[in-house]
């Protein structure tokens, strides 16, 4: 989020104010794109515009999640990853393979081989007449009211996805078949890599919301390592206030929604670019996965930033892929180049 103090707050309430009426004229006269921009500008600099019981539109600041980050802060001490990896690392970071793959970038795959929405929609029991952009019709019905209920059918969404229910198993197997076949060979080819670390594979369940769920962040102030690359993989369609909005650069402010179409996957640096969703202001419920990455030659086993207030680390590394120990606590597996199968495989 961009970084508004409590002077500066007070120095900037009369532009928000403009602005807040700005996108008001904007929808009135239908130019939703304008409306979606200056909505994206306002959700950037942590601002929550809600509409009272009489219709008035008014605007405050957004409280930084404060169960969330707070224990999180609390528990490490920092506000942001700033440990300084070793040397090796850090040369490794510095490598015209490591700058390119903080670039904002994407990567293609075959939908038929890699069936992730056919494993989702299995889960959650959709009818094959329903897309599953409409996932909340199909499941929620006439309960379901996009101003009051996100959260509840949020929960509700989710349910068959939980850590030991098998559609959970079904899908880290083929994520892990995924990381190995598509996305190491991807980051080695910007940064060659013979081991490959990759995080848990969050679903994410979005249906039609009056307000944005989380707020605008980099991953390294939840302690998160800085070679960490994010991978962002929607299950439909996306663009605009349906989608995950980021800036393409560290402190770039150039906040965008990415564009992508199902078997295509975003690539970004969320651990210094900011990112976040706006209202998801459309009739589309978005589902997503999304995961982080770090590639072997820039991974920290114990970074400074990462580590409880105890002194242990909070992401450690297990072994065995996530297919068979989805319940496990460790936060990485790892995935290594099989000189004889001429493969990636889990370690
Ligand atoms: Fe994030």
């Amino acid at each position: 989020m961009e970084d508004v103090g409590g002077e500066d707050k007070e120095a900037i309430a009369p532009e928000v104010d403009l602005l807040v009426q700005a996108r008001n004229e904007a929808k009135k006269r239908g130019d939703y794109d304008e409306a979606n921009a200056i909505a994206t500008r306002l959700c950037a600099m942590g601002v929550l515009v809600e509409r009272d019981a009489h219709g008035t539109v008014t605007w405050r600041w957004q409280e930084i999640r404060p169960k969330k980050m707070g224990r999180i802060v609390r528990r490490t001490g920092k506000t942001s990853g700033e440990a300084l990896p070793a040397e090796c690392i850090r040369s490794a970071m510095a490598t015209e393979g490591f700058a390119e793959l903080v670039k904002e970038g994407r990567l293609s795959f075959d939908p038929e081989a890699y069936p992730f929405e056919k494993i989702i929609r299995e889960g959650f029991g959709l009818a094959d007449e329903i897309p599953l952009s409409k996932l909340h019709c199909g499941l929620l019905g006439d309960s379901f009211d996009s101003e009051t209920s996100c959260r509840t059918a949020k929960k509700k969404l989710l349910r068959p996805l939980g850590p030991d229910q098998p559609t959970r198993h079904e899908l880290n197997a083929l994520y892990d078949r995924f990381i190995c076949e598509v996305v190491a060979p991807h980051v080695a080819a910007c940064l060659p890599s013979d081991r490959i670390l990759y995080g848990q594979c969050c679903v994410r369940v979005q249906p039609p919301a009056a307000k944005p769920i989380g707020v605008p962040h980099c991953d390294s102030h939840y302690g998160h390592q800085a070679g960490q690359i994010n991978f962002w993989l929607p299950l439909m369609d996306v663009d605009g206030a349906c989608s995950l909005h980021v800036e393409s650069a560290p402190g770039a402010r150039d906040y965008h929604p990415l564009q992508l179409q199902y078997g295509e996957c975003a690539r970004f640096y969320g651990n210094r670019c900011t990112h976040f969703t706006v209202a998801n202001t459309t009739n589309i419920t978005r589902v997503s996965l999304d995961f982080r990455v770090v590639p072997g030659p820039v991974f920290d086993p114990d970074p400074e930033a990462s580590r409880g207030k105890d002194g242990s680390q909070r992401f450690t590394v297990a072994s065995g892929g996530f297919g068979k120990n989805c319940s496990g606590k460790a936060y990485y597996r790892e995935c290594c180049w099989d000189e004889e199968r001429g493969s990636y495989a889990v370690l």
